[in-house]
């Protein structure tokens, strides 16, 4: 049997253990593979990091639109008589330039260096917030559904200016949406019950601009609701799509990324030592999760001509699936790829994708992972975990649901 198949199934692809397993024989056996699945319109799919990452960087080449993430055929059908495009959506993500560029530039200085640094101090108080919090919690809790979860939502959601209490429907949205294929967070397994999802979404960052139309604030919800591109206001599906990719790009990634970042450190003890002894090293071992999580599973693209990747030739109009954890494990780029190395020469990881659509937030995701860990290890002693963490069923977003640990400050 064909194994490329396994990367639509949501019960392999979110298991660490079963991912890498056929992301390691898809690499070296069948780094260009055809894919061919009754759910779905077939797809190429890519594993060799050279190959993700000259794509990635090539945008007049190999088009974000029409097809940007795997969905299945019936809920393209749906999206596409609701919204008028089969992409339901049209964020940064479905774009392609010109329009690209002019929208990114709505919010790029927001997201550049210096402006995400200003805001540490808030986050800093946030990672505090959740440190506290875990220390509350006496001795054990649920390091996914308690701590890891919550914090990146909470700054994300101070960054825009969603209000504390709405926190909640937010999380309940975004897990709808990114766990559409694991039974216990999806809404349902029928074409509207997505559709629902977006349709909760739209109302609620619809009133949101409405509000800050009348009530400006120093937020990203001003920022955007107050936009102009090319001297007009924004169009509503361009503007509420940028409040859905903000607020959902947002934290389930960064989210994942400490929690499987805490995970490895567990399971490293070696590491967890020395980033005690040197504090220093939460910048780089922040990178090196990042690798090592890599929780943005893919990402598609089409081609405008002929292709030839790895002796295997791709007509143009074909839709190829760069997968990003595959890339970061692979031996030809990273040495000992399968060993988590908070010192790593992470410059090469693809994990925030790369070139024109580059994430937008890696500054902010970056700052998040890294002063999560500076807060947290110099005030605990031990953490272990007590029983086997439980994953996101998902080809998409995924990483942990649940990781249940011991620990003592
Ligand atoms: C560890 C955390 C994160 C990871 C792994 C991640 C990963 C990615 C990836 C792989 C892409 C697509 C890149 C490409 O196509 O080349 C992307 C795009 C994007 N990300 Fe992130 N992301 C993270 C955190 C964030 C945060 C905190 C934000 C904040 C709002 C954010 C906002 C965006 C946006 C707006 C885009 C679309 C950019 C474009 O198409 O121009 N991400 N991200």
């Amino acid at each position: 049997m064909n194994r490329n198949l396994d990367l639509l199934d949501p019960m392999i692809m979110g298991n660490e253990t079963s991912m890498y397993s056929l992301f390691d024989y898809l690499r070296d056996s069948d780094p260009v593979t055809y894919v061919e699945h009754p759910d779905y319109e077939p797809f190429w799919a890519l594993t060799r990091h050279q190959d993700i990452k000259f794509i990635s960087q090539n945008n007049d080449r190999f088009l974000n639109n029409p097809r940007t993430v795997l969905v299945q055929q019936e809920f393209e059908k749906a999206l596409l008589e609701q919204f008028g495009t089969r992409n339901g959506l049209e964020t940064l993500i479905h774009m392609d330039a010109p329009k690209h560029r002019k929208l990114r530039g709505v919010t790029r200085e927001w997201f550049k260096p210096g402006p995400i640094g200003n805001l540490s101090g808030d986050v800093q108080a946030i990672a505090k917030e959740s440190v506290d919090k875990m220390e509350g919690l006496g001795g054990e809790c649920d390091f996914v559904k308690e701590i890891s979860l919550l914090y990146p939502l909470r700054v994300i959601m101070s960054i825009i200016g969603v209000a504390p209490e709405e926190e909640a429907m937010m999380l309940k949205l975004t897990q709808e949406l990114f766990g559409a294929a694991d039974p216990s967070q999806s809404r349902g397994t029928e074409a509207g019950d997505g559709l629902g999802v977006l349709m909760d979404f739209f109302t609620y960052f619809t009133a949101l601009v409405e509000d800050r139309k009348s009530n400006p604030r120093d937020d990203l919800a001003t920022v955007l609701a107050t936009a102009l591109v090319d001297g007009e206001p924004m169009e509503q599906l361009d503007q509420i799509s940028y409040f859905i990719i903000a607020a959902t790009a947002g934290h389930d990634t960064t989210s994942a990324t400490v929690g499987g970042g805490m995970k490895a450190l567990m399971e490293h003890p070696e590491q967890l030592r020395k980033l005690k002894e040197h504090p220093e090293l939460c910048n780089s071992a922040a990178r090196e999760m990042i690798r090592w999580t890599a929780p943005v599973r893919h990402m598609m693209r089409t081609t405008t001509q002929e292709e030839v990747f790895q002796g295997q030739s791709i007509k143009a109009g074909e839709s190829l699936c760069l997968w990003y954890p595959a890339a970061n494990r692979d031996a030809e780029v990273f040495s000992n790829p399968d060993v988590f190395d908070i010192e790593r020469d992470n410059r090469n990881q693809l994990a925030f994708g790369y070139g024109g659509h580059m994430c937008l937030g890696q500054h902010l995701a970056m700052l998040e992972v890294e002063l999560f860990f500076r807060e947290l290890l110099p005030r605990i002693q031990h953490i272990e975990m007590i029983e086997n963490p439980d994953w996101v069923q998902a080809i998409f977003v995924g990483g942990l649901k649940s990781m249940p640990v011991r620990y003592r400050f």
